[in-house]
């Protein structure tokens, strides 16, 4: 049985004091919810205190990106050894604003993977393909290459450490949801190219998050499918009373 993961991918939105707001409302609103996994991934900035104020609930923190080198003359960005110091349960890599504004590549995302595994960080990968590529019936191409390139190298020791998110870009921030059908079609592609790549047993426990306009009134749709365990959730995760309808609906 694969344990389902709804995190909140909060992006460039909520301060340290709305942070602290959500997770004093967030803390008793989670209280003895413990058969779904559940997390926020908020600012840089608010980690530490995210991560201090979670201390003796199952909230996760996770991290929306990381740099894959320990340290060094990288200016503004941030070392696994930052967030390992910090405790940090995950570390978002690839999500596709990261790949559409910020240059990241398949081949830099598994350069990341790689870094975060070696230091003990869990993995949330994402990948999706463009309404583009959707159009012109590339989905599953898109797809292959960028779990080629991501997991390029990487064992099945090391899968059980990483959860990849399926977000078709179209459906993000757009309000536009992938249909439960096509957001099942995809994530089965998704594991049975996993399990060619790394093998059958890697790919009936990897877990495989959808994301793309996830609320309340979709969850439990796209959570009723076989190969969806669970949602990575954007807008609808920046305030504790809708995030956790869609928590208690998953
Ligand atoms: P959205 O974002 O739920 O606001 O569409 C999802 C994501 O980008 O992770």
């Amino acid at each position: 049985m694969r344990k389902m993961f709804i995190a909140g991918n909060w992006k460039m939105n909520n301060t340290l004091t709305e942070t602290v707001e959500f997770l004093n409302e967030f803390k008793e609103l989670v209280k003895g919810i413990d058969n779904v996994e559940y997390g926020i991934a908020p600012s840089f900035v608010c980690l530490p205190v995210a991560k201090e104020m979670v201390k003796g609930t199952n909230i996760k923190i996770l991290s929306q990106n990381m740099f894959y080198e320990d340290k060094g003359a990288y200016t503004a960005e941030i070392s696994p050894l930052m967030l390992k110091d910090l405790n940090i349960d995950y570390v978002i890599i690839g999500h596709s604003e990261r790949r559409q504004y910020f240059g990241e590549t398949d081949e830099t995302v598994n350069k990341r993977i790689k870094k975060a595994l070696e230091h003990g960080l869990k993995v949330v990968m994402c990948i999706g393909e463009s309404l583009k590529e959707r159009e012109q019936g590339i989905t599953n191409i898109v797809l292959e290459k960028q779990l080629k390139g991501g997991l390029a190298d990487i064992t099945a020791e090391q899968m059980k450490n990483i959860v990849i998110a399926y977000e078709p870009v179209w459906a993000i921030g757009t309000g536009k949801t992938a249909t439960s059908e096509e957001a099942q079609t995809s994530c089965l592609f998704i594991r049975n190219t996993v399990s060619q790549m790394i093998g059958k047993e890697t790919a009936e426990n990897v877990r495989i998050q959808y994301g793309g306009s996830v609320k309340p009134a979709n969850t439990e749709e796209l959570m009723g499918q076989n190969d969806i365990d669970g949602a990575l959730v954007g807008g609808a995760s920046l305030k504790a009373d809708t995030f956790i309808q869609i928590i208690n609906k998953a």
